[in-house]
């Protein structure tokens, strides 16, 4: 049964509000991130942080981009290619206004798309972002596949998500998202590297800190 009032992803739901606010404000955000996710706010910053490390022309996938959380890391005049990538028209229409507001919309295009099932060429991005997403996607293999295939050789995937190995003491919240409608079926830490792997990327990291994960890994070269 869905809890009521909250909606889905296309029904714009409170929650879509209420973490990027928390993201956004440093101080309270902190705290209520702690709090609900037991995991520190600077880890997801740190994922964010490194579309700002690349150079002019690179170009970036952010999916899922949602209301935009990860534009926090592109600098006005980088000069990157950056596609915000979303199945949601409302979340996207929220990642433009995201792009105004920080002065980097003339680097930002956005794509109607499923993860699962991505309308860009092979190898086409020197970095793939996905925050807070692969828990809410209905096929979590397929959408990290998906990223890998998109990957440049030797270009970086990073992102973050909930994990149900994370422990009992966030089985609530994953109750409640599910519940809500805004997550899907979830994976562990140990599928999330495995699929990573089978889909040609090398150098995995995921790190799990309280009921989050993070993540990031390297397309091989050979590929
Ligand atoms: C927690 S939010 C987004 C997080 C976003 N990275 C941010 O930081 O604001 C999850 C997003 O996943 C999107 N989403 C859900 N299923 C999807 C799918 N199959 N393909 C692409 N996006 C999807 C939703 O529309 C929603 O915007």
């Amino acid at each position: 049964m869905r809890l009521p009032g909250l909606g889905g992803w296309s029904d714009d739901p409170l929650w879509s509000y209420v973490y990027p606010w928390l993201v956004e404000h440093d101080r309270v955000g902190r705290v209520a991130w702690r709090a609900a996710t037991g995991s520190d706010l600077s880890l997801l910053h740190a994922a964010a942080a490194e579309i700002g490390t690349l150079p002019r022309g690179a170009r970036v996938l952010d999916v899922p981009a949602g209301s935009g959380v990860a534009l926090r890391g592109l600098r006005p005049g980088q000069g990157l290619d950056y596609v915000a990538a979303d199945i949601s028209p409302t979340m996207l229409a929220r990642t433009r206004a995201s792009a105004v507001r920080l002065g980097v919309a003339d680097q930002v295009t956005t794509t109607c798309a499923d993860v699962g099932a991505l309308p860009f060429a092979d190898a086409s991005f020197d970095l793939v972002v996905t925050l807070t997403g692969l828990h809410c996607f209905p096929d979590p293999g397929r959408a990290l596949a998906e990223m890998a295939r998109v990957l440049a050789p030797g270009a970086v995937l990073t992102g973050s998500s909930l994990f149900t190995d994370a422990g009992p003491r966030y089985a609530p919240l994953r109750r409640v998202g599910t519940r809500a409608g805004v997550l899907g079926p979830m994976c562990t830490s140990a599928e999330a590297v495995a699929w990573l792997r089978r889909s040609g990327c090398r150098d995995v990291d995921l790190t799990l800190h309280g009921g989050a994960g993070y993540f990031r890994a390297r397309k091989d070269d050979a590929r």
